[in-house]
């Protein structure tokens, strides 16, 4: 009789309910939660491997939601971004990762996260985008932000990372290098961010949760 393995293949979850737990007590304790090389191979490569074969046509410039000057756009982000739409098994099981942290989030947290967006972003060298909130206070519309990197073998050194500030007043931040399957979340109407320019092009991963602030027959969008 051969003998072979019952031992089911592992598909990269298996360290999934420590990375969420994590995560929850993270956000539960400060707000945010900082993973360096925490996502797993099998989720962030084949990202990776999608977002540096998709056509550049299918990535439009970025806004800034409140202005629609393009002046004004240019100065604070210059990054290009593509959605998510789970149309690629890529795409599809990155949607199903922050789906699986969704309802965790909620079991624990009691969070009340509705649902999720999310899209690539891709910055060439030099691209940047300014200090900001990723939701506008009060509105609450983005609840808790995501962000995973897709870069093979960042050095530090090569620029490019986010800095999350802790407060308003915080001028110092905390830098994260954007190596493969780092992950950052954090709660979007509390903490500034901002992605520093770097010299090779940068690829992430952003998402938002979003509360389900549909009211009185009039559907909130999506985006
Ligand atoms: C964003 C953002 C951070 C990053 O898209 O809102 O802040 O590190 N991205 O890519
Ligand atoms: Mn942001």
């Amino acid at each position: 009789m051969p003998i072979t393995s019952t031992a089911p293949a592992d598909d990269g979850r298996s360290g999934e309910p420590h990375l969420f737990a994590r995560i929850a007590g993270d956000i539960r304790a400060q707000g945010y939660s900082i993973n360096p090389l925490a996502l797993p191979p099998e989720l962030v490569l084949p990202l990776a491997e999608y977002v540096q074969a998709m056509d550049p046509a299918s990535f439009s410039r970025a806004g800034t939601g409140r202005q629609q000057d393009h002046m004004l756009n240019d100065f604070v982000r210059r990054d290009e971004i593509c959605w998510i739409n789970g149309d690629s098994g890529a795409g599809a099981a990155w949607l199903g990762w922050a789906e699986r942290l969704r309802c965790f989030l909620n079991r624990e947290l009691l969070l009340g996260l509705f649902s999720f967006e999310s899209h690539f972003a891709h910055y060439g060298p030099g691209d940047f985008y300014r200090r900001h909130l990723d939701a506008f206070r009060g509105e609450a519309n983005r609840m808790l932000s995501l962000v995973a990197y897709l870069n093979p073998h960042w050095q530090s050194g090569e620029g490019g990372e986010l800095v999350l500030y802790r407060d308003d007043e915080d001028t110092d931040g905390i830098k994260v290098l954007p190596a493969m399957g780092s992950l950052v979340a954090f709660l979007s109407e509390e903490f500034p961010h901002e992605v520093l320019a770097a010299e090779r092009d940068r690829y992430s991963v952003a998402g938002w949760f979003r509360l389900n602030t549909s009211m009185g027959g009039r559907i909130d969008p999506p985006r």
